[in-house]
């Protein structure tokens, strides 16, 4: 499974790049805002951190103007995917650009059937959106297992990217799932690393060491 870190931050970014395991970026109109950095500028300096799929998402609502934003957005950078939102418009600008050879990521996804549409639109990714599901009292992750048997029938190309993922536990479903792609908060995926035992083992295995080849010898 391929992982996304799903920010726009640029400090957890570079962060999340130096471990050598990041595949690209989600980043949405929230996790822009927060930034407090206009969506172009901010898509470029992310591009320049990490070698990998980028998706950048329109905030137009109706297709002809999602079109525009779309043609730009996907000039900025050839890693760039152009976002969009699982409606009528979004899916119109997918089925459309894709056929020109525009990526696209269509987001808020919450059912099998909509992930359909995104596939039958040519879409890259579609994102459906599991700890969402989650707190509204449905199993979320069953979401992406049923996406991926319909693709599977059908020999779908579009990556199904678990999004909305909120703890390890639900990183290592989604992969069992067997998710393209699961984008990850900054904190959950610095939480991956840890297991009390790695740290207690490691912990032993230099006293074990350290006792033999760096304690001072004892005078006399
Ligand atoms: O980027 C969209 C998605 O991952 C949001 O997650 O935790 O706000 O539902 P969350």
């Amino acid at each position: 499974m391929k992982i996304f870190l799903d920010t726009a931050n640029l400090d957890e970014l570079r962060k999340g790049a130096s471990w050598g395991i990041l595949d690209g970026v989600t980043t949405n109109p929230s996790l822009i805002a927060k930034e407090g950095i206009p969506l172009e500028e901010q898509i470029r300096r992310i591009c320049d951190i990490v070698d990998g799929d980028i998706s950048a998402e329109v905030v137009a609502t109706k297709a002809d103007e999602m079109i525009k934003e779309a043609y730009s957005l996907a000039k900025l950078h050839p890693n760039v995917v152009v976002k969009v939102p699982l409606t009528r418009d979004g899916i119109q600008t997918t089925a459309k650009l894709s056929k020109e050879g525009i990526r696209f990521n269509v987001t808020l996804c919450f059912s099998a059937g909509q992930a359909l549409l995104a596939a039958k639109a040519g879409a890259y990714i579609v994102s459906p959106f599991v700890g969402r599901l989650d707190d509204i009292s449905q199993e979320g992750m069953t979401l992406i297992r049923d996406i991926m048997t319909i693709y599977g029938n059908y020999g779908y190309q579009t990556q199904v990217l678990a999004a909305s993922l909120r703890s390890p536990l639900h990183v290592a479903q989604a992969a069992q799932a067997g998710a393209h792609i699961g984008t990850l908060p900054f904190k959950v995926l610095d939480m991956l690393f840890n297991h009390p035992l790695t740290d207690k083992g490691l912990d032993q295995f230099l006293k074990d060491y350290t006792k033999v080849f760096q304690e001072t010898p004892v005078a006399g």
